[in-house]
């Protein structure tokens, strides 16, 4: 990759970083070259964040100028996760479907496939818009951020076992005394359960819903922002 050196940020032995306009950054790229991006764009909220955010309408428009020289830069096998959050539209209980245009988009435009579609589940986001979520009460929280997992054929490199999540408590009751626990055989949902489900794999299979707070005040991040006077990332 042959990139302006102004824009270069910090170099380590596994890699680079660049800081710049992505639109320009990713033309850079030599087609074909690359396994995976991930990215989190501003999405179009209604009470921008201090980086800028694009409004609703023009939206899909704006981030194709990105997408299309990244499914350009990536491998045949390669992979785009893009995390794009939701919105209400202005002055009514309506959801924006910008989530939905851009998915769409992304397979019918740019050709991609859903791989999968995952959901960042935030316990502690805040609830709003205060004024259907906490005055009138007509809104639930929203707690939930849609994660798009885009590939360029129906079959990108990927591998879950690299990614095994820790079993629960009663399997790990199961594992340790498979007899008493488990029983195969059918059950009510209609599925036989075998026997390969007491083989100790190392860690679940993992699910599309990632369950992760972002309201720690103390974690390595903000430690590490305080030591060095930098103040947060608004969407960390
Ligand atoms: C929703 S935030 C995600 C931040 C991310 N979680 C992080 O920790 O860096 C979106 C980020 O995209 C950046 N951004 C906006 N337009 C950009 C562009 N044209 N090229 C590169 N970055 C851009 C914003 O400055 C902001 O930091």
């Amino acid at each position: 990759m042959q990139l302006p050196s102004g824009l270069l940020h910090y170099t380590t032995p596994l890699g680079a970083q660049y800081s710049g306009d992505s639109r320009l950054l990713l033309q850079e790229l030599t087609a074909g070259s690359v396994d995976l991006f991930v990215t989190s764009p501003p999405f179009p909220l209604l009470r921008p964040k201090e980086y800028g955010n694009p409004d609703q309408d023009t939206y899909v428009a704006w981030l194709l100028e990105f997408l299309r020289p990244a499914h350009r830069a990536l491998k045949p096998d390669g992979s785009l996760v893009v995390d794009i959050g939701g919105a209400y539209q202005r002055g009514l209980p309506v959801r924006s479907l910008h989530q939905f245009r851009l998915l769409l988009a992304c397979t019918d435009r740019l050709g991609f496939h859903l791989a999968q579609d995952f959901y960042w589940h935030n316990p502690s986001r805040l609830p709003t818009p205060a004024q259907w979520v906490t005055k009138r009460k007509i809104r639930a929280k929203d707690t939930v951020t849609p994660i798009w997992w885009l590939s360029k054929t129906p079959h990108p490199k990927a591998d879950t076992r690299g990614v095994k999540t820790p079993y629960s408590a009663s399997m790990r009751r199961l594992l340790a005394d498979p007899r008493r626990h488990f029983a195969p055989g059918p059950r009510p949902s209609g599925h036989t359960v075998s026997a390969a489900f007491d083989a100790d794999q190392g860690g679940a299979l993992p699910a599309n819903l990632l369950t992760m707070p972002n309201s720690a005040s103390n974690d390595a991040y903000q430690r590490s922002c305080r030591n060095r006077g930098i103040r947060p990332h608004p969407a960390r």
